[in-house]
C-alpha cells in the first residue's frame, strides 16, 4: 500500500470518527438539559446594536434580602413531540424552586408543538406544568409561537397557561415598592406576518402603584427592531403578507396613541432561535436556515443581551425542531432574576 493510500485512508477514519462522534453528541445534548440561571437588569443606552451581558451569575442571598425584583422560571420552544425533557423532572423542579427561594411566575414563550396536528402531545405537558403551579400557588404565563399559528384556541387554552396575548398583568417587586408589569404578544408566523404593538401598560396603577419595569414576552426576538415604530404605528405588516386580520391591524393602529402614555418595554423574553440547534463554526444555521435578522445581523443567539433600549433573554429552548438532535446547544431552563 502506498504512502498516498494510507493518509487517504487515515483522513477518512478521522474523518468518520468526528462525524460519528457529533451523531452521539447530536443525540445525548437534547437528553441532558442545563437548569441555569440568569440576571436581566434593566437596560442602560439606546443603541441599536446589541451587546452580550454575563448570562448565569447565580446570586447568592447573603444578607437574606432578594436583591431582584423578580424570580421566574422561563422556558420556551417546547416542541413536544421531541422533547426529551421529562415532565415529572420538570415537576420536582417547579416544587424545589418553589419550596427553596421560591418563584413569583412561571414562564413559557411560545412554540408548543412542532406540528399543530400533534397539538396534544403539547397540551399534555403543559397541563400537568400548569397543575405544578396551581399546586404551588404560583401563576403560569405564556404566548404562542410561529408553529402555534395553526392550533384551536381550545387547544391551547387547555394548556394551562394565562395567554398574555395582548394584555398586561402585574407582579408585585420583592423589594416591596411597586409592581413590574408583564406583557406577550402572540407570533404570527412567518408565511404571513405582522407585529402587533404589546399592550399599554400604565405608569402608575389606579391605586398609585408605580409599576417599575415593563417585561415583554415576545417569542421571536426580531420583535425588538420593530418596537420604536410599533409604538409609533401600532401595527406593522409585512410587504409579502398576503392575508391577515384586518380588523386587528386597524384595532391596533387606532390604539397606537396610548403607546405613548404607557410605561416602554424595558425586558424582554425571547426564543425562537434555539441556540441554533445545530451549531457549526460557520454559523450555516444562521445564514442559509433561518431568515431571522438577530442571529444572522447581530450574533444574537442565546443567553443575556441589551439593544435597542431593552434588556433581553434569549432561551435557546427546550424541545427540538425536525428532529431530536441538537449540537452545542443544550435544552435550557432559566431561572431568571429580574432587576427593575
Ligand atoms: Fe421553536
Amino acid at each position: 500500500m502506498s504512502a498516498s493510500t494510507l493518509i487517504t485512508l487515515l483522513i477518512v477514519d478521522i474523518l468518520a470518527i468526528i462525524i460519528i462522534a457529533l451523531i452521539i453528541r447530536g443525540l445525548w445534548e437534547p437528553r441532558h438539559t442545563i437548569i441555569d440561571y440568569a440576571e436581566l437588569h434593566a437596560p442602560i443606552g439606546k443603541s441599536r446594536d446589541f451587546v452580550a451581558r454575563p448570562i448565569f451569575m447565580h446570586s447568592e442571598d447573603i444578607d437574606g434580602i432578594d436583591k431582584y425584583d423578580l424570580r421566574v422560571l422561563y422556558f420556551s420552544d417546547l416542541h413536544a413531540e421531541y422533547c426529551r425533557y421529562d415532565v415529572g423532572l420538570f415537576e420536582k423542579l417547579i416544587e424545589k424552586e418553589a419550596k427553596g427561594r421560591g418563584l413569583d411566575a412561571v414562564i413559557f414563550g411560545g412554540d408548543i408543538v412542532n406540528d399543530p396536528l400533534n397539538a396534544e402531545v403539547g397540551t399534555e405537558y403543559l397541563s400537568r406544568i400548569a397543575a405544578v403551579c396551581l399546586t404551588n400557588n404560583i401563576p403560569f404565563y405564556g404566548v404562542t409561537g410561529n408553529h402555534d399559528v395553526m392550533i384551536p384556541k381550545d387547544r391551547i387554552d387547555a394548556c394551562g397557561f394565562t395567554d398574555l396575548r395582548d394584555k398586561y398583568v402585574t407582579l408585585k417587586s420583592r423589594k416591596g415598592e411597586g409592581v413590574i408589569a408583564l406583557t406577550g404578544v402572540y407570533d404570527t408566523g412567518r408565511e404571513n406576518r405582522v407585529w402587533y404593538a404589546p399592550a399599554s401598560v400604565p405608569t402608575e396603577l389606579e391605586d398609585g402603584t408605580r409599576v417599575l419595569a415593563n417585561v415583554l414576552l415576545a417569542h421571536n426576538p426580531d420583535y425588538i427592531l420593530h418596537l420604536d415604530q410599533l409604538y409609533h404605528d401600532g401595527a406593522i405588516v409585512d410587504p409579502k403578507t398576503v392575508e391577515y386580520d384586518t380588523a386587528a391591524v386597524e384595532e391596533a393602529r387606532a390604539r397606537a396613541s396610548d403607546n405613548y402614555r404607557s410605561c416602554k418595554v424595558t425586558h424582554v423574553l425571547s426564543g425562537h432561535i434555539h441556540g441554533g440547534q445545530i451549531r457549526t463554526p460557520i454559523g450555516i444555521e444562521f445564514s442559509v436556515l433561518r431568515k431571522d435578522i438577530l442571529p444572522k445581523k447581530q450574533k444574537v443567539i442565546a443567553g443575556v443581551y441589551e439593544g435597542c433600549g431593552v434588556s433581553l433573554f434569549l432561551s435557546r429552548g427546550l424541545g427540538n425542531i425536525l428532529l431530536p438532535l441538537r449540537i452545542f446547544s443544550r435544552p435550557e431552563i432559566t431561572i431568571v432574576e429580574i432587576y427593575a
